[in-house]
């Protein structure tokens, strides 16, 4: 079935689907299904019938697709077989625009990505997140206390989107009352394919294009001061593995952590709103004893997954749990599947926020390239839930939420919620 044909039926039946379709017409990397949260019946056939899965896209050909636990982790914690390298086509599995390619750290294996990496992971030092938590807090409870009760608002734009901008904002120390530029970029940049964000690729190279200019001026400010600053513009400027990039791979480098600060901190502060609505015992399970919320953090970003997955490509030929993957062929490490395998979460579809392994969640990868951000975001996560509940009785979420076209990106647009009077 076509993807148009799947928008233009919402009465389908996917698990039916799901259950009956010949395996060979299974493409899970359909935006349509991730729009629509369509995905869980046809991810648990893939687990079940074939949890190393090839299949074709029409928009980037033939990939594999990893769905157990078990299996996903094979794959991630060997970075000598499955390259993240952007010379391959990188982390998506989109391949880069032959002239617009944009190398970052997260599309490149060692010895460059070490090192690149080695260059900003102090943002992130325990020093430097204990000293944010009190701002971090300030800022929530502004943010949380200028919102209107009694009435409708979007809790995706009012909070969890000024929420990460914010905190995005200190990272690089840009000017504040721009922020909200960050969040644009960091739309576009996941968003290429994607109309409701950019309507052509001209657009989408132009708007990148203004992102480098604005922050090549921020380099330049920086590069010179002989007092560096703490944020990640001046610790890239300063050390040896960064300071002489070309301007696309500072891009790229750019838009990786406007990204992965971003779309993903966001997703889980909505995703919490809408899991302690939908799993409704659990929010008074969190009222009756707030020492949960730490694990609450784990478990919501176990549930969301807000990154689908990530690709590699096969440096040789390899066997993976009875399929044989051949050297070139693109493998998709289904990050959303692993941590719905029942194999390691029991009843994985329902959030628990006493979950006793919640925190073997697959959400920050493993491996050479684990996400460098995990502790910021779960802090960000767990100071929302200890100043949401000093203010406010409840958070009622009034409609289903609308969600992202994208199979890389699982996040929300848009969620109606009221705060008591
Ligand atoms: C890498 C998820 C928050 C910065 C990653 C990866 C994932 C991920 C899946 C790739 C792992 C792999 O390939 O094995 C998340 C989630 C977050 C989050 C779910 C929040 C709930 C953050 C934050 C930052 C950040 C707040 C801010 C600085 C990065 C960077 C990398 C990365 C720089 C690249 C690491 C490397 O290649 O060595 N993240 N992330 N992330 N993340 Fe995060």
């Amino acid at each position: 079935m076509s993807q148009a044909a799947i928008q233009d039926t919402p009465e389908i039946d996917h698990v039916e689907r799901a259950r009956t379709m010949p395996l060979e017409e299974l493409n899970i990397a359909d935006p349509d299904l991730f729009q629509a949260d369509a995905i869980w019946p046809y991810f648990e056939r893939l687990r079940k019938d074939a949890p190393v899965h090839k299949a074709t896209s029409p928009d980037f050909g033939d990939y594999w697709s990893v769905t157990r636990y078990e299996d996903i982790m094979a794959v991630d914690t060997n970075h000598h077989v499955f390259s993240s390298s952007w010379e391959h086509g990188g982390i998506t599995l989109f391949d880069q625009i032959s002239d617009f390619q944009l190398p970052m750290f997260i599309a490149m294996d060692p010895p460059k990505h070490d090192d690149q990496r080695k260059a900003v992971q102090g943002i992130v030092a325990p020093n430097n997140l204990k000293n944010w938590e009190d701002l971090i807090r300030e800022r929530t409870g502004y943010v949380l206390d200028s919102l209107p009760r009694g009435e409708a608002f979007d809790w995706v734009d009012n909070v969890s989107v000024e929420l990460t901008t914010m905190m995005l904002a200190t990272l690089f120390d840009f000017p504040f009352e721009e922020r909200r530029k960050l969040t644009r970029w960091s739309d576009v940049a996941t968003g290429r394919n994607n109309p409701d964000i950019v309507e052509s690729d001209e657009q989408w190279r132009a708007e990148l294009l203004e992102c480098l200019e604005y922050f090549t001026n921020l380099w330049n400010e920086r590069v010179n001061s002989d007092t560096p600053g703490n944020d990640l513009i001046s610790m890239m400027t300063h050390s040896d593995s960064t300071k002489n990039m070309d301007p696309m791979e500072y891009l790229g480098n750019i838009i990786l952590l406007i990204v992965g600060g971003n779309d993903t901190t966001r997703n889980s502060m909505t995703a919490s709103v809408y899991a302690l609505n939908k799993f409704a015992g659990e929010y008074d399970k969190l009222l009756a004893n707030p020492d949960l919320i730490p694990n609450l953090s784990s478990e919501i970003i176990r549930w969301q997954t807000p990154l689908a997955h990530m690709r590699r490509t096969a440096l040789e030929d390899i066997e993976l749990n009875g399929q044989m993957i051949k050297k070139g062929d693109k493998v998709a490490m289904w990050y959303v599947s692993g941590n719905r395998d029942a194999d390691v979460f029991e009843d994985a579809d329902t959030v628990i926020i006493d979950r006793a392994n919640a925190r073997r969640q697959m959400s920050f990868g493993y491996g050479i390239h684990r996400c460098v951000g995990n502790r910021l975001g779960e802090l960000q996560i767990k100071i929302l839930w200890e100043e949401i509940l000093k203010r406010f009785p409840k958070i009622e979420v009034l409609e289903e939420p609308t969600r992202t076209k994208s199979v890389f990106v699982k996040g929300y647009t848009y969620m109606p919620v009221r705060i008591p009077a």
